[in-house]
């Protein structure tokens, strides 16, 4: 069980509200969405279950939000969970049992599954069946539980931390990249219609272009971005405004945020370039291991600013020329 802070409670009520309902609602994905249209309609023609789910990619990129569209477009029940949140194979029992007729059963961060629980799945997933043990010692018999046709649905920020076999018994795999600028700049179009903010062409651009294209982030931005055009401009959220809100807010030009920005200089000054292990990174900057990880690296490494080695993470000369540092490469005359 995740406990929020005070502080993320409003942010959550807001994640909601925004949340794309339809299909039609969620921007960007096509390759996804439309393997996701198909098989939804077969299914709903034949009246069956869709074929189990596995959704992985970074944090905010819309996993959650698909999980719930792909049951609101069956017009089915959505039951939601989370791995860390199944300890005994009677906490899957539990919620397997209770399923209406082909419903979505969305187990977020299925990475963090027990692994004996995995195990469970298996018979779940493919036979639809679950057998479990009854009584102990010489006394103990194997039942075996029939289940109702159901929709698994998994969410990972890691699709390496999941056991093959596992990975192997979803029908529908898809990983979500990072969305791309324009795709970004509708999707804060729409939060903006939904919030009633007023803002122009150029402003969901600005925002867009700096939320390290990730729609969560892209949202949090916009509302930030609101008020500061309500507190010092006109109310309306412009090129300008967002850009100098931003910057306020200390969010650079290609999205970075002052702590990614912290990371690369990091590995740039402490560890001269690299490469240093996540550990010891994670300890230099005081963050979790799995946060550098999950959240902040993917982004780093698709603007090429660092690389993941063998030996730990290093810096590009573009991390340098970032920051403002001269390379070493620069200082021995490679460059
Ligand atoms: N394609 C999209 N179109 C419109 N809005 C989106 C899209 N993807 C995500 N969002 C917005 O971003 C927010 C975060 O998305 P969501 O919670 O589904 O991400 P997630 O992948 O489940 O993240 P996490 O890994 O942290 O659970 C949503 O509330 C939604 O408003
Ligand atoms: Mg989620």
């Amino acid at each position: 069980m995740t406990i929020l802070s005070a502080e993320q409670l409003p942010e959550d009520d807001l994640e909601r509200s925004l949340r794309p309902r339809r299909l039609e609602d969620f921007i960007g994905q096509e390759t996804l969405k439309d393997q996701l249209s198909v098989a939804i309609a077969a299914a709903g023609s034949r009246r069956e279950a869709l074929d189990h789910v596995l959704l992985a990619g970074p944090p905010g990129l819309g996993k959650t939000s698909l999980a719930q569209i792909v049951a609101a477009e069956l017009e089915v029940p959505f039951v939601q969970t989370a791995g860390p949140a199944l300890e005994r194979k009677g906490d899957v029992a539990a919620f397997l049992t209770a399923l209406e007729p082909r419903s979505v059963f969305f187990v977020d961060e299925i990475h963090r599954l027990p692994r004996a629980l995995e195990e469970t799945f298996y018979p779940a997933m493919e036979d639809r069946c679950l057998p479990i043990t009854v009584g102990q010692g010489a006394g103990a018999r194997v039942v075996t539980i029939d289940l109702p046709p159901f929709t698994l649905i998994g969410a990972t920020t890691r699709t390496g931390l999941l056991s093959t076999p596992l990975r192997d018994r979803f029908g529908i795999q898809h990983r979500l990249d990072h969305y791309q600028p324009a795709e970004l700049a509708q999707i804060v179009r729409r939060s903006a219609r939904l919030l009633g903010v007023e803002i122009e062409s150029g402003g969901a651009l600005a925002v867009a272009s700096r939320s390290r294209g990730t729609p969560r982030v892209a949202n949090r931005l916009l509302r930030r971005v609101r008020d500061y055009a309500q507190v010092r401009g006109s109310g309306v959220v412009t090129a300008q405004a967002a850009a100098e809100a931003l910057d306020l807010l200390e969010v650079d030009a290609v999205g970075l945020d002052r702590l990614d920005r912290e990371i690369l200089r990091t590995i740039c000054e402490k560890f001269s370039g690299g490469p240093v292990g996540l550990s010891t990174l994670a300890a230099a900057i005081g963050e979790e291991q799995d946060t550098l990880e999950d959240v902040y690296e993917p982004y780093l490494i698709q603007l090429g600013l660092i690389e993941r080695t063998a030996r730990g993470r290093a810096a590009t000369a573009r991390a340098y020329a970032h920051l403002g540092l001269e390379s070493p490469g620069a200082q021995l005359g490679l460059l």
